[in-house]
Parts: C-alpha cells; sequence; structure tokens
C-alpha cells in the first residue's frame, strides 16, 4: 500500500479522529458513535441511507468562534457565510441567529434565504455571470452589495440604478493574481481564472473611475478571493496587501474612498487522519495583521472587514450516512459498495478528494484491512473513498463518512434519477429533519407528457 491512510491499518488505532467529527461525536464503551446525543446507526435505519446528518453544536461553535476571531482583533468586522457551501431553511435560521451575513451567488440562494427570514441587506450578491433577471431581483430585493464581476456588468448595474433612480451600492471583485496551492479547479485568483476584474490590464482602475463618474453608483468596498481548501493564510494576506494597495490607488486617482474590503474565503479543512487546519484565530490574526500594517503603511481610512468563510463553517458539522453493499475483491482493492456515491458527494470525481470512514456502530473494533469504498452510479469513476481502513464491513451496515458538510449537498444531483438524501440536523438529543429525501414523483414533477 502507498497510501496515506494505509498507516492507520492497525489494531489499536484511536477510535475517533476528533479533528474530523463533529464536536459531540462520543464513542460509548460498546463502540457506538452517537452525535449530539443520539445513536448514528439508529439515525440511519430511523431516516433511511443516504442521510446527512448535522450537528447544531458544533455549526453554532464554527459561526461564533469566526465572529468572535474577527471581532476581537478588528473593529468594524463581519463574517458572510458563503452560502455555496450549504444552504438550507434551517441552516440560514442558525446563521441570522449567530449574527453573520450571506454571500450568495445566484437569485436561488437569495430566495432561500429571504424565505428563511434573512435581511436581504445583509446579503452581497457574487457571479462572474448575472443574468439580468437575477441582477433585477436581487436590486428589488434590496441586497447590501452587489459584487461587481466586469466592466460589462458594471454598465448593466449603473442602468439599472439609473432606472430605479437610486444609487447602487457595489463592491470590486478584483482578479489579484495570486496563486495557491491547491486543486486547479479551485484555484480562482490566479491571472487566468475567469473571476474578477485584472489590476495589471487596467480593468480594475478603469471600473473604479467609471464608478467614481456614475450618478448610480456608490463603490463601497473592494473583494478577491483567492482559492479554496487553503491550508494556510498566506494567500489571503497578499489579497489583502492586494486589494490595500489598489484602495490607495483608487483614491488618489479618482477620489474615492474605499471603506469596505473582503478577502473572501476559503480557510481548509481537515479531511483525513494527518491533515491539519488552521484555527479561525489563527487565520483572523494573520488577516487582521496584514490589514492593520497595511492600512497604517498606505495612511487608509478605517476598513470594514468581510470574511466570507464557506467550508470551514459548515463541514466537519456534517457526516454522511450509508448502508453497505457488495464487496468484491479485485486485483488493486477490496471494493465495498454503498447506496450512494458521486449523486451526494461529486467531490472525489471532480477534485480527487480523498475521505476516511468509520462504521459507526464497530467504533472500537480494530481496522483489519483497507478497501475502496464505491459508490452506486453507473460511472467506473464514483470512488467515493480511495482507501478506508476498517474493520471488515458486512452487508447492511452503516458506514459514517465525516467532514461531508461543505458542497456535497449543495453539489448534489438525481443523477441516475437517485433521489437526492434527506437532511437531519441534531441537538440535544433531538433529532429534527430539515428535508426530507427526494422521491420519484420530486423527480418527475416537471416533466410533461
Ligand atoms: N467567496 C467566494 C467569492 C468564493 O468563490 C468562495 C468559494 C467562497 C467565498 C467560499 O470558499 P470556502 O471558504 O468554502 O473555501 N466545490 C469546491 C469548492 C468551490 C469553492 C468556490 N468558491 C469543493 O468542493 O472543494
Amino acid at each position: 500500500m502507498t497510501d496515506a491512510t494505509a498507516r492507520y491499518v492497525y489494531p489499536g488505532e484511536p477510535p475517533l479522529h476528533e479533528h474530523l467529527w463533529p464536536d459531540t461525536a462520543r464513542v460509548s464503551p460498546e463502540g457506538r458513535l452517537s452525535i449530539g446525543g443520539l445513536d448514528v446507526a439508529a439515525l440511519a435505519r430511523e431516516y433511511g441511507t443516504p442521510l446527512y446528518v448535522y450537528d447544531e453544536e458544533t455549526l453554532r461553535g464554527r459561526m461564533r468562534a469566526f465572529r468572535s476571531a474577527f471581532a476581537a482583533r478588528w473593529p468594524e468586522s463581519a463574517v458572510a457565510y458563503a452560502g455555496k457551501a450549504y444552504l438550507s431553511l434551517a441552516l440560514c435560521r442558525l446563521l441570522w441567529e449567530e449574527g453573520l451575513e450571506l454571500d450568495a451567488v445566484s437569485a436561488g440562494e437569495l430566495g432561500l434565504a429571504q424565505r428563511a427570514g434573512f435581511p436581504a441587506e445583509r446579503i452581497h450578491l457574487h457571479g462572474n455571470m448575472k443574468p439580468d433577471n437575477e441582477l433585477d431581483g436581487a436590486l428589488e430585493a434590496g441586497v447590501g452589495r452587489i459584487v461587481v464581476d466586469s466592466l460589462d456588468e458594471l454598465a448593466r448595474v449603473a442602468a439599472l440604478g439609473e432606472a430605479r433612480q437610486r444609487r447602487i451600492a457595489i463592491w470590486l471583485r478584483i482578479n489579484p493574481d495570486i496563486a495557491t496551492e491547491t486543486h486547479v479547479s479551485i484555484q480562482t485568483g490566479h491571472a487566468g481564472s475567469k473571476f474578477g476584474l485584472t489590476i495589471t490590464g487596467g480593468a480594475a482602475l478603469e471600473a473604479a473611475r467609471r464608478a467614481a463618474a456614475s450618478p448610480w453608483l456608490n463603490l463601497a468596498g473592494l473583494h478577491a478571493h483567492a482559492g479554496s481548501q487553503l491550508f494556510d493564510a498566506t494567500p489571503a494576506t497578499r489579497v489583502i496587501e492586494t486589494l490595500a494597495t489598489l484602495a490607495a490607488t483608487i483614491h488618489e486617482q479618482t477620489g474615492s474612498t474605499i471603506r469596505e474590503l473582503s478577502p473572501g474565503g476559503g480557510l481548509g479543512v481537515a479531511y483525513l487522519p494527518d491533515e491539519r487546519a488552521l484555527a479561525p484565530e489563527v487565520y483572523a490574526g494573520a488577516v487582521c495583521g496584514a490589514l492593520r500594517t497595511a492600512s497604517e503603511r498606505l495612511r487608509l481610512e478605517p476598513m470594514r472587514l468581510t470574511v466570507e468563510p464557506g467550508r470551514a463553517i459548515v463541514a466537519r458539522a456534517g457526516v454522511a450516512l450509508y448502508t453497505v453493499g457488495p464487496r468484491k475483491a479485485r486485483p488493486n482493492a477490496i471494493t465495498l459498495a454503498v447506496d450512494g456515491g458521486m449523486g451526494d458527494n461529486p467531490r472525489p470525481a471532480l477534485y480527487g478528494a480523498r475521505y476516511h470512514a468509520a462504521l459507526p456502530e464497530r467504533m472500537n473494533a480494530p481496522a483489519t484491512e483497507s478497501v475502496q469504498v464505491v459508490g452506486r452510479y453507473c460511472e467506473s469513476g464514483d470512488v467515493l473513498v480511495q482507501s478506508a481502513s476498517l474493520p471488515q464491513a458486512k452487508p447492511g451496515e452503516i458506514l459514517a463518512v465525516p467532514v461531508s458538510g461543505a458542497y456535497h449537498l449543495a453539489m448534489a444531483s438525481a443523477y441516475n434519477l437517485v433521489p437526492r438524501p434527506a437532511v437531519v440536523f441534531l441537538r440535544d438529543g433531538r433529532a429534527r429533519l430539515v428535508r426530507r429525501r427526494e422521491t420519484l414523483d420530486d423527480l418527475i414533477r416537471l416533466e410533461l407528457t
């Protein structure tokens, strides 16, 4: 075995890699995993599988950790959760209760948040291609900020402002030309990325000039996002330096004073036992330190700082539960099939993402083999866990995959017409079904004959 996880195949392996599971995860002396005071396998049997469970205490804990980490280090800060990581009515209510703002990227995300009672002025709208009706709808709803991604869009927003006889508050999305060490598909701040206005090409400054000249635009802030699943804060601090320098140039050249700055999101999480992510406090320390240094050096007006974590808030709170099916011996691996896969979690197929897995009814049993957990979808690439060290799993057993809370359900599809999973929130020994399992009726409801 050359796989990094293979070395965990030995008797006496710790039953729980705590940094991969929700805060309330416990293992009973009998080896049963519970979350939020509830037996995980029993939940899987009650609600059926695949099932996604979220621990509310972990969700709230991560929201508070980010809020307090930034509030303690910067006079005026906001944490705007990136809804693309996972959004539901239930989650929106928690976000609102915990004082977060929201980064939305579509009329869908915006509309769902509004239905949950989330005020539109606490939402900012991203996107490199915002259809006219979505832009108009967002203005109608009264979103707090439109994040303008191109010169073309700037003109469209100004025209919409004029049509409404209203000044629109915008941020400019900047392409900071910063490389990151992460999967190529989730690098967003390099020069070749489709996102944002370039600095070297002059588009960013030109946009600032046009915004300053328009009576319908209020250039409130600058934004950039370097990439996702990052294990160090350097890209974020470099984004801060780049944006601060641009803010100073804009002031010099156009007279506009930028009062808001956002280095986006991107803080990574551990998916595997030997990975470790930065704590929100460490990340906040680096980001706020960079902003302090740049502000002093460039003599900038006090800035409102907005960060946009997605994954780092929800990933570890969520656990995916599957039922184990057939097992096969293949030349390179033993495969274990489960009743989910790339439909509910496309990340392994899209990014080669790696995961940990466990049997929640036998957490204390020593791992005796390394298996490849494969999904049920009709594609050879539907491998959910490349290498899982487990006791020999029997058909019908429940398999749990931790760190499943971000970019699974949000990117899930009904491929092969397999219904999407149900979602249960857990808290203080109580389970709350927050999304029912999709049905065949749901899947064919939009068909016309
Ligand atoms: N802000 C902006 C402008 C973004 O584009 C993103 C993510 C975020 C914030 C939140 O980033 P986070 O804190 O979650 O890393 N589907 C991929 C991740 C795509 C991220 C896209 N943008 C994955 O599963 O790894």
